[in-house]
């Protein structure tokens, strides 16, 4: 299936293409995790836990980045497959972290947002996002994020995001993933964390098209990615910064 202009997926391999060449994704592996997890010593092993690819080309020479990420289900102990974890940094001191834009093409996702108050182990806001295939989910400004398959499918899904941003990984790594964790027995807290408010669930977007094709049409409404002001004034999953 095509997932995004030039771009496809092949389900029997769950291989991305470009001009028919399979291409190489960056893996993220278990020991990777290791810091993150809610049972580190469940761990059995090593093994590919989700794979990455970055700056495909329907946006390649566009100010934004455009990458899909592939996360097969698994789970370590009762906790299901996810991401690790980050943070992205701010355009200036002072301002709040830049925004990212995501959206679910196959499977189900789950992602949960977070953000700090006057310490990192603080947390003021935490969102939790159901997404399925279609569905777009932005990260506020100033979010940390992490993704989750609770589905028993491939999850695959796309994102865009600012050229410019970077990627802090070491908070989640500090207090050993986000403030809660997904299990089969639902939202488990992570004693780490000092202050951790109730889960706010919160519905995607729905309706877009794929958000790499929209963006080819008019990249000017995507302007905010780049425009953390902008961004908080648009007040998405009800945060105005
Ligand atoms: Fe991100």
């Amino acid at each position: 299936m095509e997932i995004a202009p030039g771009v496809l997926y092949r389900e029997e391999d769950a291989a991305i293409l470009v001009n028919g060449e399979r291409l190489i994704p960056n893996v993220r592996r278990f020991r990777d995790l290791r810091s993150v997890l809610m049972e580190p010593e469940r761990l059995e092993g090593d093994g590919d836990a989700y794979f990455m690819y970055r700056d495909l080309p329907p946006l390649r020479g566009s100010w934004a980045r455009f990458d899909v990420t592939i996360i097969p289900p698994w789970r370590v102990g009762s906790e299901y497959a996810k991401t690790k974890g980050h943070y992205h940094n701010p355009p200036s001191p002072g301002k709040p972290p830049y925004p990212e834009l995501y959206q679910v093409i196959r499977g189900e996702a789950l992602y949960l947002m977070q953000r700090p108050g006057r310490v990192e182990s603080e947390i003021v806001d935490f969102i939790a996002v159901r997404a399925l295939p279609g569905d777009a989910v932005v990260i506020p400004p100033g979010y940390g994020h992490v993704t989750v398959n609770p589905g028993g499918e491939i999850l695959l899904m796309s994102n865009i995001i600012y050229r410019e941003v970077s990627s802090n990984y070491s908070p989640y790594e500090r207090l050993r993933g986000a403030a809660y964790y997904y299990t089969v027995s639902g939202f488990v807290r992570n004693g780490t964390y000092s202050r951790v408010p109730d889960v706010r669930e919160v519905a995607p977007i729905r309706g877009l098209g794929s958000i790499a094709s929209e963006f080819l049409r008019d990249s000017g409404s995507f302007s905010w990615l780049r425009d953390v002001d902008r961004a908080c004034e648009e007040g998405f999953m009800g945060v105005r910064c």
